[in-house]
């Protein structure tokens, strides 16, 4: 099967070109100018020609942190892989990076194998799991090596949620050591959780128990110092790291320090994080429970901060964080106690459309959105060059993106498994118009056709940066 995308403005990392695209079944064979002697032969050739006149070609997004059907907070998040890589696909996202969890007790294989469990045979779009390890020791710290090889090259540690996934500095640390053995990348939720268990108790023991107490009892200097504390742990270590979900500009001035020396240090922040703000938090009633989560969301000031650390590639990457919980019944769980209310938020739908308005702003240019949201994520997660990118043999995972229709962010219209949207109301410019993954269609002109299970596991290699 031979198809043709002609006539669109082809944008990669790189630069932005006008140009056909030739995929042969699931691999794209090359970008030629158009109307050029091998885009007419081509063109005869053709099964099917798709016209992205006045629209953008590019390569499928890669949101690299996801949690599908997450054991947490005493719930579960809303989407199932199958819910959540349906909504990914109507967002232009043709490859989530998901986080399998160790459970306390259990080794890093159990936590694999019950992920891929969860996930095979019920995707949309290719998946690649991260291995939470929630426990260090001996056994899960000889396991990362297995895990390594079976394609699970990156590990997530926390500095958070004592009690729960937290581990010590000195368990941290031994992680970070097998990481500088083995190559594998140390991501870290950078929050000191100790100190902010103090404070959640004290606000609660004063009766402030309201959704916007969360973000006040997690000040952006605990995030601020969690980063620098895990910037000299790897130091020490030798590992490179990779922080996520970062916040507040105190985290992106440690971020900035350790890689102005040099340091393989990385970092990733979420479009929570560059659209709302405490504002949301401390919403009327209960409402602002549908924006807690961890980090929490920051006073808008912290905002152009991390604007400026996209354009600089102080930030590197831009994924969702996707974890959903309906409000209904799920954050509802936190009335009268915040420290109850699910941590996390919907996202994975949205993140191409709304990284798209920071082009519109001028924050940051057209390629410098898709390699925030393909490209660097592929490297990042040794995934390049079969995903993140338009070269010949590249995955034929693509989006025809159409930057002048607009639409309105709704619950009533989005495809995720939650009863709320955090953006509802939100007027935005740019849509996704039709997605191929793997040569599949999944989207066309907004109609969607993609097939559960033909989304596969993706081995991946190491952080292509080091
Ligand atoms: O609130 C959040 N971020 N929930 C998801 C779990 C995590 O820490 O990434
Ligand atoms: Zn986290
Ligand atoms: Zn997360």
């Amino acid at each position: 099967m031979k198809q043709l995308i002609k006539g669109g403005t082809v944008v990669d990392a790189s630069g932005a070109v006008p140009g056909d695209l030739l995929i042969e079944g699931e691999k794209i064979v090359g970008v030629v100018q158009t109307g050029s002697d091998t885009s007419a032969a081509w063109e005869s050739g053709a099964d099917r020609v798709f016209d992205a006149s006045r629209k953008y070609v590019l390569p499928g997004g890669i949101d690299a942190h996801t949690h599908m059907e997450m054991p947490f907070g005493g719930s579960q998040s809303a989407d199932t892989f199958e819910t959540g890589t349906f909504a990914a696909a109507h967002g232009g996202t043709t490859t989530i990076i998901d986080f399998a969890i160790q459970a306390r007790g259990t080794s890093l294989g159990e936590g694999f194998d019950t992920w891929s469990a969860k996930a095979a045979g019920n995707c949309y779009v290719d998946y690649g799991f991260h291995m939470i390890v929630s426990d260090v020791n001996e056994q899960s710290l000889k396991e990362m090596d297995l895990l390594v090889d079976a394609g699970i090259s990156s590990f997530k540690l926390f500095m958070a949620y004592p009690g729960v996934f937290y581990s010590t500095d000195g368990e941290i640390l031994l992680a970070m050591q097998k990481a500088s053995e083995n190559g594998a990348t140390i991501m870290m939720h950078a929050e000191n959780g100790i100190a902010i268990d103090v404070l959640v108790a004290q606000a609660l023991a004063r009766g402030e128990t309201d959704p916007r107490y969360h973000g006040l009892t997690r000040p952006s200097i605990l995030e601020g110092e969690a980063t620098h504390r895990a910037i000299q742990l790897a130091r020490v270590a030798g590992s490179p790291l990779y922080i996520v979900h970062l916040s507040a500009k105190e985290a992106l001035e440690e971020v900035i320090s350790a890689r102005d020396s040099g340091l393989p240090v990385f970092a990733e922040t979420c479009p929570q994080y560059l659209f709302l703000s405490d504002d949301d938090l401390a919403r009327p009633g209960f409402d602002g429970a549908k924006y807690v989560c961890s980090p929490p969301v920051r006073p808008s000031s912290h905002q152009m901060d991390l604007w400026r650390g996209l354009r600089t590639g102080d930030l590197s990457v831009v994924a969702t964080d996707h974890c959903p919980f309906c409000f209904a019944g799920q954050k509802e769980l936190g009335r009268g106690d915040f420290s109850k209310i699910p941590n996390g938020l919907p996202g994975v739908e949205h993140r191409m459309d709304l990284i798209y308005q920071g082009v519109i702003r001028k924050e940051i240019g057209l390629s410098r959105w898709v390699d925030l949201v393909s490209t660097t994520p592929a490297k990042m997660f040794g995934l390049f060059p079969q995903k993140g990118s338009l070269a010949p043999g590249a995955d034929a995972d693509l989006v025809i993106y159409d930057p002048s229709a607009s639409q309105t962010i709704s619950a009533a219209t989005h495809h995720m498994n939650v009863d709320y949207s955090t953006y509802e109301g939100m007027r935005i410019q740019g849509k996704v118009e039709t997605v191929f993954s793997r040569g599949e269609l999944l989207l066309e002109e907004g109609h969607f056709c993609g097939r559960k299970g033909h989304g596969s596991f993706l081995k991946r290699g190491l952080n292509q940066f080091i």
